[in-house]
């Protein structure tokens, strides 16, 4: 894998971890603005900045097998 190949990485309880440049876009196709190279994708469901993770999972015990 090279530095420009984009991963996403599951983080223990809590978000998909993606890194590289990648074409983020809502459910209608827009493209979300990132500001960094490296985000956190909420997997919760629980987050107020979705789909970006905002910590909540934290609070609400949120666990995965991973
Ligand atoms: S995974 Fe972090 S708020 Fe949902």
């Amino acid at each position: 894998m090279t530095p420009e190949e984009p991963s996403i990485t599951p983080y223990p309880d809590g978000p998909l971890i993606v890194r590289g440049a990648i074409n983020l876009r809502t459910s209608d196709g827009a493209p979300i603005p990132q500001k960094r190279r490296t985000i956190a994708l909420c997997r919760c469901g629980l987050s107020t900045i979705k789909p970006f993770c905002d910590g909540t999972h934290r609070l609400s015990g949120f666990r995965t097998d991973d």
